[in-house]
């Protein structure tokens, strides 16, 4: 039976093709974002079924913003995926350490302090799934803000996972290599992204991971990594 799912990111790349996965398998959506156009351009896809969300995840008023208007719009998720992010590829001396806590205040604080608004929502089972990332197993260097908070992403998803499972309440990761979105294509150059997985493929992914929660099961951890990568 089809559920809920609130998907953060929706607007781009991961995110958006984790919304239009879930939609096409019947699911409900809440999108959040800030580009609301980008969220009502998926909205056309289903608009009975896409409730956009626009919001800053950094901010704490917006947190409990999108757990209100998730909850007047449908009384439980089944799920809750979070992909927004950042990349930042700097050395240490030129990483001020406010770009530092920025990178980290949306990749690490933002999943934890979603996930804390949205519990009394959470049916049961419930799957949280969270975007971590390549980078969280293999230290690249002059990536220290990004590499860092991928490692506590992980670190976050069993704590979470520890918490509330005796709940019904599951926490897995997807930790991809190189996707082609639109954080790719501004970061790297094109030669970089060869090869590069497409968003579609994490999307599927990240379903296996909510359907295999909802089955009973529980896989902690996807490494979806390119053919070509190390
Ligand atoms: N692409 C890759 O190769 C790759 C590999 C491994 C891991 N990842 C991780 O996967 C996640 C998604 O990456 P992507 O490639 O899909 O990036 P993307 O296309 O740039 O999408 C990033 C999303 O994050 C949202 N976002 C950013 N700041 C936000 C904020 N303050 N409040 C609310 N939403 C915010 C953006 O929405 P708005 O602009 O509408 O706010 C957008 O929907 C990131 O955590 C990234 O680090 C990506």
């Amino acid at each position: 039976m089809p559920g809920t799912v609130l998907i953060t990111g929706a607007s781009s790349g991961i995110g958006a093709a984790c919304a239009r996965r879930f939609l096409a398998e019947d699911w409900s959506v809440a999108a959040v974002g800030r580009n609301r156009e980008a969220l009502e351009r998926l909205r056309a896809q289903a608009p009975e079924r896409l409730l956009a969300i626009t919001a800053d995840l950094t901010r704490e008023a917006d947190l409990a913003a999108i757990a209100a208007a998730a909850a007047a719009w449908r009384p439980r998720l089944q799920a809750v995926v979070q992909c927004a992010g950042d990349f930042l590829a700097r050395s240490i001396e030129a990483t001020a350490p406010a770009e530092f806590e920025r990178i980290w205040r949306l990749t690490v604080w933002a999943k934890f302090a979603l996930v804390r608004a949205l519990l009394p929502h959470l049916g049961r089972p419930a799957a949280l799934v969270h975007l971590a990332s390549l980078a969280a197993h293999r230290d690249f260097p002059e990536e220290t803000a990004y590499t860092s908070a991928m490692h506590a992403v992980i670190g976050l998803a069993r704590a979470q996972d520890a918490e509330l499972r005796g709940r019904g309440i599951r926490a897995a990761v997807v930790s991809p290599g190189t996707v082609r979105t639109p954080l790719t294509e501004r970061s790297f150059p094109a030669a970089a992204l060869e090869g590069a997985l497409a968003p579609e493929a994490i999307a599927g992914s990240v379903w296996h991971l909510v359907e295999t929660i909802r089955e009973g099961g529980y896989i902690p951890e996807i490494f979806h990594v390119p053919q070509n990568s190390a």
